[in-house]
């Protein structure tokens, strides 16, 4: 198949979270499997050209806004250990910024920065003789590739037989915009904009929205998210559209590049290890500890649970809980505390009081780290996520493999990959809790330490942890099947 996928992140070029991470492993077990694949994402200041081997091309198209054409420098190569093509659109006025979205409130022109990008992707697979067969879009920033396939691009010969297949990774972010604005920049008539259409949202437009009622297929990215935000709250207004598509709505459970994360085989860890040699865990424990944290031999020697975290310190995460719950957990358990996160100031505020009242015991770094992360996930004992909503979640994933035990919400993705250990079978390797209360978080960290290097049960649920697959390679393969669905769909409407 010939996919083309248009993303605001793409792992390592440029991430801000895990919707980096899982449209890289796509991408790349796509190409593994045979396909071809063409990535374009937007050339942002960040993104190091160098180190990844993107040279500047002399193709230079034209991408209609509204009545005028604006143009873009196309950059290409490969992504990263694969075969799949890179494609970076250049345009200064609108990438040349820092960071990806502008924090914390984004940029007042994001909307038109991704209009940008939804309608380039249409004019770079023509500039590079690209005929997809499925243009794959990801959570708002492309999800107007989907009305652009069916109503600008499919009487286009190229475009004729191409399914759009659009994927929610979080459906906070909706993208929302005046109307006066937008409309004309997509050159979408007024008539078009009236209450109970595509392109009307209580007064604004919405550009998730629209990109859900014009996908061939939707698709979410884990079971337990797809439900919820159906069913509940968590749709955040959505519901009724997504229940509109019914049928066309599927929850697949993203996957983890196990080339980047496995213990065994990790370049920025102090020491491997693996499941028959849990002692090299300790290990990375007490370097990160000593080299990181810097505490000293006499405080090492007292073994003491590490609960770890790596994470955007927002709302989403839970961060609140922590601030009702955690300085309480630190001086009644006496554990330590890793974090690494960036985010609201109030949160790391949060934290740095913590840090500087609990100084043997708290220990964070405010940031992004690629190598720190690695090395908190493999050093920690537990991994805490307490989120108040979690579409998928890498983090829990990740540190399953590295037998870190997850304390985790009950919810999305985190319902789907955690499973609570049970004494009784020695089956399960994780610990969940229910209600968004500071009570249940402290009771499940409370139950999860008892466990603590209480055998038979530490060694078996690490031992599970370890053995748990959730490879992007089936994740892939379910996208293939959805791909197909849309195909049909797509040959349904032409018959
Ligand atoms: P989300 O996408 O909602 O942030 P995920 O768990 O899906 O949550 O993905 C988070 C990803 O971002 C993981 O790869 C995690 O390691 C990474 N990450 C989060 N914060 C940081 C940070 N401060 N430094 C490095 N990596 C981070
Ligand atoms: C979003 C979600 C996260 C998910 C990631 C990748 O950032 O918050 O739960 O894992 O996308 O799909």
């Amino acid at each position: 198949m010939n996919i083309l996928i248009g993303a605001a992140e793409v792992a390592p070029l440029a991430k801000v979270g895990g919707m980096a991470d899982a449209v890289a492993a796509l991408a790349r077990q796509w190409s593994m499997m045979g396909h071809r694949v063409l990535v374009v994402l937007p050339k942002y200041r960040a993104v190091d050209v160098r180190a990844h081997d993107l040279c500047s091309t002399e193709h230079v198209v034209g991408v209609p806004v509204g009545w005028w054409t604006e143009c873009a420098r196309l950059w290409l190569g490969t992504l990263p250990q694969s075969t799949a093509r890179v494609c970076l659109i250049e345009n200064a006025d609108y990438y040349d910024r820092e960071g990806i979205y502008g924090n914390p409130e984004g940029y007042a022109d994001n909307d038109r920065r991704f209009i940008f990008l939804s309608r380039a992707l249409f004019e770079v697979a023509s500039a590079l003789g690209f005929s997809p067969d499925i243009i794959h879009a990801h959570d708002y920033h492309t999800a107007l590739a989907m009305p652009l396939l069916k109503l600008v691009y499919r009487w286009q010969p190229r475009f004729y037989k191409t399914a759009g297949v659009l994927t929610i990774h979080n459906i906070a972010f909706q993208g929302l915009s005046e109307p006066a604005r937008v409309l004309p920049l997509l050159g979408v008539p007024w008539e078009e904009f009236y209450p109970g259409s595509p392109w009307e949202y209580f007064g604004s437009v919405n550009m998730l929205k629209v990109g859900i009622l014009y996908a061939d297929k939707i698709s979410t990215v884990s079971p337990s998210y797809a439900w919820e935000i159906r069913a509940t709250a968590l749709g955040e207004g959505l519901q009724g559209v997504l229940n509109f598509r019914g049928g066309d709505v599927v929850g697949i459970l993203n996957g983890v590049d196990y080339t980047e994360w496995d213990p065994a085989h990790d370049r920025h860890i102090y020491v491997p290890y693996s499941a028959e040699f849990l002692a090299g865990k300790q290990l990375n424990k007490r370097r990160l500890l000593s080299e990181w944290a810097g505490m000293s031999e006499l405080e090492l020697h007292r073994e003491v649970p590490l609960l770890g975290m790596v994470s955007r310190l927002t709302d989403q995460k839970g961060v609140d809980l922590l601030c009702h719950s955690l300085e309480g957990i630190l001086a009644h358990f006496g554990v330590r505390f890793a974090l690494l996160g960036s985010g609201a100031n109030r949160y790391e505020d949060f934290f740095r009081y913590l840090a500087s009242r609990y100084s043997r015991q708290v220990f964070v770094q405010f940031g992004y780290n690629e190598a720190l992360a690695h090395k908190i996930i493999a050093a920690a004992d537990y991994l805490l996520m307490p989120s108040r909503y979690e579409p998928c979640g890498l983090t829990q994933m990740y540190a399953l493999r590295y037998g870190t035990i997850p304390i985790v919400r009950a919810v999305g993705g985190l319902r789907d990959t955690v499973r609570q250990y049970d004494p009784t079978t020695g089956e399960g390797w994780g610990f969940l809790f229910g209600d968004y209360t500071p009570e249940a978080l402290w009771g499940a960290v409370e139950y999860a330490l008892g466990f603590y290097g209480v055998e038979p049960h530490w060694e078996r649920m690490r031992r599970n942890a370890m053995a748990c697959d959730f490879s992007a390679q089936r994740s892939a393969e379910q996208y293939l099947q959805l791909f197909e669905w849309a195909l049909e769909r797509v040959r349904s409407e032409r018959a």
